[in-house]
Formats: structure tokens, C-alpha cells, sequence
């Protein structure tokens, strides 16, 4: 008997006549498993998804649900049948609290009119308890952070209640702790009879949760594994097509002034008049360092962020670099004038124009200098010129010589594109906000490396991440924050996970 709930056959999806995203994949998932799906930055799986749950049309190929040949016309549909999926970039409107975006397309109403938000909530926040997964029910989706507005997707697709269910990279923001309690939810989930598709670049998921896995690479479908009988190596190969090595600091201790520095930084959170998210904090960076921020998701490092790289101004304190005060100095002077360079937290609100190409992409920040423009003419063959580099170099994949729109790009290579073109700026102070979000095994390796050159040639580095891992292996300095206060630091070469770990509850 035929107990596979999913069949893809042959599926084929070109788009733009020229980008083969799907060669003749065939995939199928079993009734009641946790399949995973894996591939590098741009194999074809969030399109492989995106066509079971009706935004695409493939080219070619047919579906199957439950044995039955089905053509999934629109998400819509894909719902009828059953299917709902988280996706890699979310789909929410901005002005609505989370609670909205949760129950948007199935509000319960009274009387089919007026939606039942009570009701709504209430039935929300049992979700949230059964699985240990909260959200601030009535923030606008615009001031939640990044984590908070996966933590609702989450709940969205669990609210609607379908049998299959598709995550694209749910844990790709979510912090360790977080990831433990999703992992759990997933399990739950499973025992409650549901069919689970996750696309996921941690190996250690993988291994944790789901029974086979897919590997795509390049399009194509590499073949399905036991999770059980396959190795994390042999995965990992199966996936990028060669062997990796794990990137370390050789950790020093720079001596000099710091070239950045923080002193006695107060500020709201982001969104918030009277919420204190940071509360006197100072530290300096100097060249030749990686400082690396450590914490729990939600505990002052959007509002850091902000006030370093100028999108929002403290209550009191400074910023300074290079000796100079410059906490009044709005966004592009700090980029051009103090050669600041920032991969963002949030990559399509602030690292990308995504409606524009790779070639204005890349040049971006410095657009306006002579390097790009003179006399107000765009220099357009340098700016081709220097895309392509970074291209090239980051191994951005079907860029189209830079006349990809960035939209167009896998989350991943737009991630690439954003930090290549950082590391490629002059810059001597390098603000990188989780720079591998999202990012593949070979691609984490790269960028890793980058840097670490970045470093070697006497930048001052400022790594904000959520990986305790990405952490430990980068920074030369570990300063852990919580609830906006600095807890403490430890040497890079002296840190041990579970004391990080404590310090970021709040243990001194
Ligand atoms: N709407 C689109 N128009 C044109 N090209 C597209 C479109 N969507 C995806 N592509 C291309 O198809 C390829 C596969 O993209 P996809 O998003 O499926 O990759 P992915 O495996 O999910 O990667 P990632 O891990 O980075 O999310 C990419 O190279 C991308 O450039
Ligand atoms: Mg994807």
C-alpha cells in the first residue's frame, strides 16, 4: 500500500524563461512523518513549497495528496486540502496587532460580522500555552521583533489547524531556547496525527526531530535519507558537495584606544515611550576585535543596533567613533562620513530595496559618492562592475550579472548579497547584525572567514547574534546583556556555553 500523503513528480518551475529553480524534482512525504528538506541557498525549496501550496504554478508535473492528482491553484486551495505553511519571509500587515495576523483569513465573527477578538484571543493564547510559544497578542505587527513576528507565524498556521503542515526555516530567528520549545512543538504536533514538511539549514534539527530527509542541490533532487542511519557529515556533503571545516578565532587581545565606543546608553524599546530597553550601557570595540553581543532575543540588541547605526537616538548617553562624538549624526553620515557599515537585523526592511536590482543594491549606501555618481550622473559601469564582485566572490546565485531583482533572490542569497556588499564597503567599523541568517553550512563557513579577514586587517567588529555557537567560535570579547543591562564579559577563549547560558538569564 501507498502510504505517502504528498507525491511531487517530475516538477519543473522556470521562472523568467531562463532561472530553472525546480529540475524534475520528485518528492514524497509519508502520512504522520517530519520530513526534512535541505539544500543550499538557492537549491529550489522554498519554490518546491511554494508550488504544493499554490503560489506557483509549476512548469511541469503533477501532485498527488492522499493518492489523489490535485492541482493547487492558489493558497486557498491548498488549505482546502488540508495544507498550511509558515513562510521563510512573513506575510503580515503591519498596522494590525498580532492577534489579527494570527486569525487573518480564519477570524471566528458574531453573527458572521463582527470578529469575536475575545474569543480569537482566547483561543490563541491556549495555543500558546499548550506549546509554549508567546507572542504579545496586541502589538502592531510593526514593533514586534523579528522573533516574535515568526513565534506568530507559527501560531497562525497552527490556529488554522491543517493536517500538513510546510515551515520554511522557522528557527532561522528564533533563539536556542526557543528552538528547544519549537522542536518540542513539532513533536506534539506529530503525535497529534499531523504531517510535518521542515526546511531547516541546522543539522542538529534534523538530526533532533525528523525522520528522512530530502537533500536539493541545484535544483535537482539529490535523493531522501533515514535520519537515523545517516551522519550530520554525510548530510551536510550530500548537500553543498564537499567536505566543510568549522571556522575559529585564534582569539587576542588588541591593545589601543576603542574605536568604538558606548557611554552610559538609555533608551526606550523600539515602539515604546515608557519601556526602558536599555539602561546604561557602555563598551568599546577596537580594531583588530570582534565584540560579540550575547543574549536572549528581545533584551536590548535591536535598540544597540539602532542607536549605533543612527536609526533611532538615544535618551542620553553617546556614541562615539574614532574619538569623535557622533551621536547626532543621522544614518548616511554615519555610513559615509564615519565609514560605519551595518548588516541589519531585519534584511528586507533595511538591507535591501528589494524592488530595485543587484547593480543599485550593491551600491546602496554610497550611492551618492564619487565613487558611483558624478556631477549627478550614476557611474553605472562601476556600479555593474562592483556588484558583479560581490557576486562573484559571495557566490550570490542567479543574479542575472546584477539585473536580478532582489526580490527575486532565495532568502539566503539575498542574505549573501547583503553581507557581501557590507565586507566589500570601506568601512573600519563593522556593525553585523546575525550575519548568517538563513544561510547554508557552506555559506555560514564563508562568511565566517570573511570575518575573520575583516578582523585580520584591523576592523573593529561588533557581532550581534543569537547563535551561541556563531558567538563562541568569533569573538575575541563576550559581553552577555539582559533585560538592557550589561550582565557581564568573558574572554572569548575562556567562555563556556553553560556560563553564557546562565548570564543570559540574568545571572551575574
Ligand atoms: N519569483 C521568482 N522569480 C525569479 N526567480 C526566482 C523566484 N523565486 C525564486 N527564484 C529563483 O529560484 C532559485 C531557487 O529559489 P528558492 O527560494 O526556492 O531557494 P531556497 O532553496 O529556498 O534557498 P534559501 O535557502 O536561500 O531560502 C533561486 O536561485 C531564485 O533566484
Ligand atoms: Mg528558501
Amino acid at each position: 500500500m501507498n502510504d505517502n500523503i504528498i507525491e511531487m513528480k517530475d516538477i519543473l518551475m522556470i521562472f523568467n524563461k531562463k532561472i530553472v529553480a525546480n529540475d524534475n524534482v520528485n518528492f514524497s512525504v509519508k502520512k504522520g512523518e517530519i520530513h526534512a528538506l535541505m539544500g543550499e541557498n538557492g537549491a529550489g525549496k522554498s519554490t518546491l513549497m511554494s508550488i504544493l501550496f499554490g503560489i506557483y504554478n509549476p512548469t511541469k508535473g503533477t501532485i498527488k495528496i492522499r493518492g489523489k492528482e490535485e492541482v493547487v491553484t492558489s493558497p486557498i486551495k491548498a488549505n482546502k486540502l488540508g495544507i498550511g505553511m509558515v513562510h521563510q519571509h512573513f506575510k503580515m500587515v503591519d498596522i494590525f496587532p498580532l492577534w489579527r495576523n494570527i486569525s487573518l483569513g480564519s477570524e471566528e465573527t458574531i453573527s458572521k460580522t463582527v470578529i469575536n477578538s475575545k474569543k480569537i484571543k482566547a483561543d490563541i493564547t491556549e495555543i500558546m500555552e499548550k506549546y509554549n510559544l508567546s507572542v504579545d497578542l496586541d502589538i502592531k505587527a510593526e514593533n514586534a521583533s523579528v522573533g516574535m513576528k515568526q513565534r506568530a507565524e507559527i501560531l497562525k498556521v497552527l490556529y488554522q489547524g491543517n493536517e500538513i503542515l510546510v515551515f520554511d526555516e522557522p528557527t532561522a530567528v528564533l533563539t536556542p531556547q526557543e528552538i528547544d520549545g519549537f522542536l518540542e512543538v513539532l513533536l506534539e504536533l506529530q503525535k497529534n496525527g499531523k504531517t510535518i514538511i521542515l526546511i531547516t539549514h541546522k543539522m542538529n534539527e534534523i538530526k533532533k526531530v525528523a525522520n528522512s530527509a530530502t537533500v536539493l542541490r541545484l535544483g535537482k533532487s539529490i535523493g531522501t535519507y533515514d535520519v537515523k542511519t545517516s551522519s550530520i557529515e554525510e548530510l551536510s556533503e550530500a548537500m553543498v558537495g564537499r567536505k566543510l571545516v568549522e571556522i575559529k578565532n585564534e582569539h587576542s587581545d588588541p591593545k589601543g584606544d576603542n574605536f568604538l565606543e558606548l557611554k552610559n546608553i538609555y533608551a526606550n524599546k523600539q515602539g515604546f515611550k515608557k519601556i526602558n530597553a536599555l539602561d546604561n550601557v557602555s563598551l568599546g570595540v577596537k580594531k583588530g576585535e570582534i565584540v560579540a553581543i550575547a543574549g536572549v532575543e528581545g533584551n536590548g540588541q535591536l535598540e544597540l543596533a539602532n542607536i549605533i547605526s543612527g536609526m533611532s537616538s538615544p535618551n542620553s548617553g553617546e556614541v562615539i567613533i574614532d574619538g569623535k562624538d557622533i551621536t547626532k549624526a543621522n544614518v548616511s553620515q554615519r555610513f559615509v562620513k564615519y565609514k560605519m557599515s551595518h548588516i541589519p537585523e531585519d534584511r528586507h526592511k533595511h538591507g535591501l530595496a528589494l524592488d530595485w536590482n543587484l547593480i543599485n543594491n550593491g551600491a546602496f549606501e554610497d550611492i551618492a559618492t564619487p565613487k558611483f555618481s558624478r556631477k549627478g550622473i550614476l557611474r553605472r559601469g562601476k556600479m555593474q562592475q562592483y556588484a558583479q564582485d560581490i557576486i562573484d566572490k559571495y557566490d550570490v546565485r542567479n543574479a542575472d550579472f546584477g539585473f536580478a531583482i532582489a526580490r527575486q533572490l532565495s532568502g539566503g542569497n539575498q542574505q549573501k548579497m547583503i553581507v557581501g556588499r557590507e565586507f566589500t564597503r570601506e568601512a573600519d567599523f563593522h556593525l553585523i547584525f546575525q550575519p548568517t541568517r538563513g544561510l547554508d553550512v557552506g555559506s555560514i563557513e564563508f562568511i565566517h572567514s570573511q570575518i575573520l579577514r575583516l578582523k585580520s586587517e584591523g576592523k573593529a567588529i561588533l557581532l550581534i547574534s543569537y547563535e551561541l555557537s556563531e558567538i563562541m567560535q568569533l569573538a575575541d570579547r563576550i559581553i552577555v546583556i539582559n533585560a538592557g543591562h550589561i550582565i557581564g564579559e568573558i574572554p572569548g577563549n575562556k567562555a563556556e556555553r553553560n556560563q553564557i547560558g546562565r548570564m543570559m538569564m540574568g545571572e551575574k
